[in-house]
């Protein structure tokens, strides 16, 4: 019998020492729909999601990532797992009093330390009779023509210290691992990892991290349908002062069109679309090799990504800073790193 345990990534909770800007930011140009405020939080979700709330903003002291909260395949599978997890470093414990879900199991990865959740009861977004679309009802509001108009929650990309580890963590929770580039047999520097059977890229990416450091985040990423959707997204960014860090282009291993920019509270954001459909259940991990290049950087393999790309949140202390710097500089790591290896602060 097969197993799926996962449907979906269905939130992410995003730190901002700057609270209230990166909220209007995330709903005058990003385009999100705000759902509720509570306690130190606002709950935000795209213009078609049905659930409750995909991005949460939480003020905090450093920009970063909080809970990654994932809805289950079926009523069961919270406790699946949180029996599967039962007695090991890894478990959390249940929560039941989040907005947006029912009765929640948390827990870390083993290496990363990132905070997961898993539940299975949602509260699904119920759009004022005004807002509602008169026509399409696979809609949950009507289309809100708003900044950019990011629709989809679609991954978070986290950096671990161990990347072997943590993959197999995931994947012995249902996620399947599809693709991964290495610098060496072994030494795996990114990956991609997806939940489900019917996901055309991923919703969860792993990638090194050198500096001592846990819990640390790259990027959070939404979609929009097309790629020209991205291009009109950068005109957005530049009519309002976002600056753009990398991009549009298109990506190599999972061939979705990117843009990276940088969210007022500092942290890296992702809009994207398109990307090559994998509807394959037994597919076995592709792994490219880095020698001569970053394949997944550029599917033209005519652009490189800004110095500094590499940077992840918390920013690490100086020390640690160095450290990570030498090593994604060394001779090792250079084909892959390339010329993001300066720093960009
Ligand atoms: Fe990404």
């Amino acid at each position: 019998m097969s197993e799926i345990l996962l449907s979906q990534l269905a939130h992410v909770e995003l730190l901002s020492p700057r609270p209230d800007e990166t909220v209007r930011w995330m709903k005058d140009v990003f385009g999100l729909e705000e759902t509720t405020r509570e306690g130190q939080s606002v709950y935000l979700r795209g213009w078609a999601e049905w659930l409750h709330s995909s991005l949460i903003v939480t003020e905090s002291d450093q920009p970063g990532v909080g809970r990654i909260g994932w809805r289950t395949y079926g009523p069961e599978d919270p406790e699946t797992i949180a029996k599967r997890l039962d007695g090991t470093d890894e478990a959390v414990g249940w929560v039941d009093d989040w907005p947006g879900h029912g009765a929640t199991f948390q827990y870390r990865a083993p290496e990363g330390r990132h905070l997961h959740e898993v539940f299975w009861e949602v509260d699904r977004y119920e759009a004022p009779e005004d807002r509602k679309d008169p026509c399409i009802k696979n809609r949950p509001q009507r289309y809100p023509g708003r900044g950019i108009g990011a629709r989809y929650l679609d991954h978070v990309t986290v950096p671990t210290p161990n990347m072997r580890a943590d993959i197999d963590f995931y994947t012995r929770l249902g996620a399947r691992h599809t693709a991964q580039t290495e610098v060496e047999p072994g030494f795996s520097v990114f990956s991609t990892l997806t939940c489900n059977g019917i996901r055309s890229t991923h919703d969860l990416a792993l990638v090194p991290d050198f500096s001592g450091m846990t819990g640390r985040a790259h990027h959070i990423a939404f979609r929009v349908d097309q790629r020209l959707d991205v291009e009109r997204a950068a005109e957005q960014f530049l009519a309002h002062d976002t600056p753009i860090e990398f991009g549009p282009g298109v990506h190599g291993i999972d061939e979705i069109t990117y843009l990276y920019v940088r969210e007022p509270g500092g942290f890296r954001m992702e809009i994207n679309a398109g990307g090559w459909v994998n509807t394959m259940p037994d597919w076995e991990t592709t792994t490219y090799d880095a020698a001569g290049g970053n394949p997944g950087q550029s599917l033209y393999r005519n652009v490189d990504a800004p110095a500094g790309f590499h940077d992840a949140w918390p920013l690490p202390p100086t020390g640690a800073a160095e450290r990570e710097r030498d090593t994604i500089a060394s001779d090792r790591l250079r084909p892959f790193y390339g010329s993001t290896a300066g720093s960009g602060r």
